[in-house]
This record gives structure tokens, C-alpha cells and sequence, in this order.
């Protein structure tokens, strides 16, 4: 096991004249001792044959996967790394335009000709439902050259998508399956989650360790269930991460691994279940889903999302309850809705604390009518250029106000979820610095990436 290996190793009283440059003094609170480089014996993440290799043959066990790479640069590196090694420039990929901007970065750097795919909502809320595996299809066929799907499943909310439908269509039409399963790390460790991505047929999957299971942050993996694409995946993971990656987070990765292996998720489930019993009895705060339902859309119960959709509270209110009045934070915050994320590690006190929390608010809130901001997309702007060309262009930054009719140098995006309004390409409509002003009024922060908004905004300067 690693971490017994690098314990074992600082104690052995070898001296270090090589990096890093702590030489394995602690000057803090963490355990440098055990931070080293690629020394002997300690095998190397670019080309694992050792106890790195180990811990990817445990999580190719678990995760049902022909290979796994273990990432230090959260799934943010194996996604890229992905991208590139499935496309060939100016590829035509279909992508769920409710993707990360990770996506959207590797779509840019790989000078892809996006199509985009845009999820409709689920009935009456501002939350992207699952890919229709019928309209992909439709898509499909239009496009006839596409060369790789790519999407997201479970979103940030949890939302599934039908990979065991959606699989077999892509690969009918020749085309492969990337999903992002970023948010999906715990899903082989109980019968109660969705089936992982590439046990229903995905070419390639990405999932963040650290997101759903004990893992130390950055810590991921990424999956394929074909050996064929593994040494392209390889080889552009070594342009994508770290030549340096940090032997404290892959045997925290490890340790991780170990942990959910030999560990029951029983008692977390049961601490599940009993919130969603408990949380029916709410009259104006609701949970998104019901895992009695029977699960349309499919999603993931462990994420809560708490809706305040036709009470006078914003969702960014309800979190700021939470945190100054009951001391608890959560992941994140929209105009309509909070996402509590769980996990394994959870404790009974957690969630009786969230749920006196909820109680209370609930009885406090008042009905109110539903406000307007719409908080996603429900139509694609018009696209000028794709996202690779536009670093032929001189841009200029102008009022927002102005913007409109221009085309976008820059990603518009509120985060979290980090979702692009507008990619660089697109044409700024005037709906659009509405919408960006509307969420803005109901708490929303929404970002450009060069950071001018909420005043100005980068356009191509013509
Ligand atoms: C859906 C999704 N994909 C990918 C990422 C990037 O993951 P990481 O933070 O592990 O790089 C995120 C991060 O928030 C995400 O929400």
C-alpha cells in the first residue's frame, strides 16, 4: 500500500538530495514526511508499472473498467486528456450543452466543431433534465460526421442520463461516448445508485474521487472499457497533468479506494431514506426527487436538492439561513434551489441537523408567485464561430449594455455549476444581458472568465 510504503520510507533514514524542495521537513501542519517525487521504487504516475499501477488495477476492479488512470489533476485533466485522445482537429462532436466548462476548454483546445445538444428542463424548474436518448439519435442522424458524443450524467443536481440507451446509439452511428461522470464516483458501491457509465456501455468516463467519496481534493480516475483507446488516453494525459504529481494525493486516492471496498454503505443509505421519508412532510420547501417515485428522471439520491420554487425565499437565501442561523454550508446555491451533497462519510447528526433546519424554514416560509429569472438556457444562442477560431481575433472589452449584436470572446457562466451561457463564438442577444442582469438581481453571480462582468464584456473587436 502506498501510504505504509512512504511511511516506511521516511523513516528509513535515506537523506533526500532530490525534490521536492521541503526535503521532507515538516514547515507545517502537513505530513511532509511522506511527500516525495518519482524516486526508485516508487514507480511513476506517466507510465504506472508498481503500487501506482496497483491502485489503478483496484479501481479498474471496482469500477468494472479495461483500464483506469488515476488523475492528481481532478477530472478537469481527464477530461482534456479524454477530448484529445477521441477527436482529431476540426472533429464534429455532439456535446450536452449543460457540460462543465471543462468541456467547453477541451472543445477550444482541440479546435472541435461543437454541435450542441440542449437538455430541456424538468417540468417546472430551471434544472437540466437527462439526454433524450430519441432526440440524440435525431441529432445523430443529422450529423452523420460526428465523431464523438459527449455529456454529463449525473449533473451537479444529480440528474442521470439513460447511458444504457443513449451507449448503443452512439455506436450505431460510429460514433463514440465520453461521459462526464465527474459528480458519479460513488455509483458501484451500492445497488441504490445508478449503474457507472461504462458498466452500460460508455467508451469513456471521467469521476472525481474527491467529489462524492473520502478522497482528497483534485483526486480522480479516469475509466475506459476499451483497451484500444487506452494508450492514446495515456500518452495525452501526460500533456494535460503534472510531470510532478503529488505522492500524498495518490495514496490518499488509494486509501480511498480501500475505504469504499471494504466499507458498508448500508448505514449511509438508511441515514438517506429517512431523510427522504422525513422530507415529504415539508409544505413549501421540497426535494427535487423522490426515490419512491420509481425514479423518473433517473438521478442520484445522494444529492438533496432542496427547491424554493413558489415561496418567498431564493435558494441563495435559503443557503445563507442554513449557514448564519444552523451552521451548515452547502454546495451550492441557485436562484430556485440549494444542493446539499452527502456522502459515505456523513454522520446521523448532519443529517438531523439539516432536517431541524428544514423544518423550521419551512414552517417560516411564505408562498409567493414563482419570480422569472430562468437560470439555464432554453434555447442555443446563435453560434458566429467555433470556440478553437477565435484566438484569430482581436477583441475588444465594452459595456454589457453594448454587447448586444456582438459576438463573445469570452465564456459567460454562473458558478458553481459552471455551465456556459455564452461560449467565445457566440452573438451576445440582447434576451441575453437581460437574462444576465435578471440572475444577477436574484443572487445569482454570473461570471465571464476575464472577469468584466457584471459591467463589460470581451467581444470580437470588427
Ligand atoms: C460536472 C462536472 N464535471 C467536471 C468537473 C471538474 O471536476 P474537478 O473539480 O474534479 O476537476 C466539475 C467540477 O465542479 C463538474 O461539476
Amino acid at each position: 500500500m502506498l501510504t505504509d510504503e512512504l511511511k516506511r520510507y521516511a523513516k528509513s533514514g535515506v537523506y533526500p538530495f532530490h525534490m521536492p524542495g521541503h526535503k521532507r521537513q515538516p514547515i507545517g501542519e502537513l505530513p511532509y514526511q511522506l511527500d516525495l517525487t518519482e524516486i526508485p521504487g516508487f514507480d511513476y504516475l506517466h507510465d504506472p508499472q508498481g503500487c501506482i499501477r496497483d491502485i489503478e488495477h483496484r479501481a479498474e476492479r471496482l469500477y468494472q473498467a479495461e483500464r483506469a488512470f488515476l488523475l492528481i489533476n481532478g477530472a478537469t485533466g481527464g477530461i482534456l486528456a479524454a477530448v484529445r485522445a477521441m477527436t482529431r482537429p476540426r472533429d464534429k462532436v455532439i456535446v450536452a450543452r449543460n457540460c462543465h466548462r471543462s468541456v467547453f476548454h477541451a472543445i477550444e483546445l482541440c479546435d472541435l466543431e461543437p454541435v450542441y445538444y440542449l437538455p430541456d428542463p424538468i417540468d417546472g424548474t430551471d434544472i437540466y433534465g437527462g439526454v433524450n436518448p430519441f432526440l440524440l439519435d435525431m441529432l445523430l442522424r443529422e450529423h452523420p460526421d460526428a465523431k464523438l458524443v459527449i455529456l454529463t450524467s449525473p449533473t451537479y443536481e444529480g440528474v442521470v442520463s439513460e447511458i444504457k440507451w443513449i451507449a448503443p446509439i452512439c455506436h450505431r452511428s460510429g460514433v463514440r461516448l465520453l461521459v462526464d461522470e465527474a459528480h458519479g464516483a460513488h455509483f458501484p458501491f451500492s445497488e441504490a445508485f445508478p449503474k457507472p457509465a461504462v458498466q452500460c456501455g460508455a467508451d469513456v468516463a471521467v469521476v472525481s474521487l474527491h467529489k462524492t467519496l473520502p478522497a482528497p481534493t483534485q483526486t480522480a480516475l479516469l475509466l475506459t472499457s476499451d483497451p484500444k483507446t487506452a494508450p492514446e488516453l495515456q500518452r495525452q494525459l501526460a500533456v494535460f497533468e503534472s510531470a510532478s504529481p503529488s505522492y500524498l494525493l495518490m495514496s490518499g486516492a488509494e486509501d480511498c479506494l480501500r475505504y469504499v471496498e471494504n466499507h458498508s454503505f448500508k448505514e449511509y443509505l438508511t441515514l438517506l431514506h429517512d431523510f427522504y421519508r422525513r422530507a415529504k412532510s415539508l409544505q413549501r420547501l421540497h426535494l427535487l426527487f423522490d426515490p419512491e417515485s420509481g425514479g423518473t428522471p433517473p438521478f442520484d439520491p445522494g444529492k438533496l436538492v432542496i427547491t424554493t420554487y413558489g415561496t418567498d425565499l431564493t435558494g441563495k437565501a435559503l443557503a445563507g439561513l442554513l449557514r448564519e442561523r444552523w451552521r451548515i454550508e452547502t454546495e451550492m446555491a441557485s436562484a430556485h434551489y440549494v444542493i446539499a451533497m452527502t456522502s459515505v462519510c456523513d454522520t446521523k447528526e448532519g443529517f438531523h441537523r439539516l432536517w431541524r433546519a428544514l423544518k423550521e424554514i419551512d414552517a417560516a416560509v411564505r408562498c409567493a408567485e414563482p419570480d422569472a429569472a430562468q437560470a439555464i438556457l432554453t434555447a442555443l444562442p446563435e453560434k458566429r464561430f467555433d470556440p478553437g477560431e477565435m484566438r484569430r481575433f482581436e477583441t475588444e472589452t465594452v459595456p454589457l449594455a453594448q454587447a448586444a449584436g456582438a459576438v463573445s470572446a469570452d465564456y459567460v457562466y454562473a458558478y458553481p455549476p459552471g455551465i456556459p451561457y455564452l461560449v467565445p463564438g457566440e452573438v451576445v442577444s440582447a434576451e441575453m444581458i437581460d437574462r444576465i442582469n435578471a440572475l444577477r438581481e436574484a443572487g445569482v453571480e454570473v461570471l465571464s472568465t476575464r472577469k468584466t462582468l457584471p459591467e463589460a464584456l470581451t467581444v470580437i473587436d470588427w
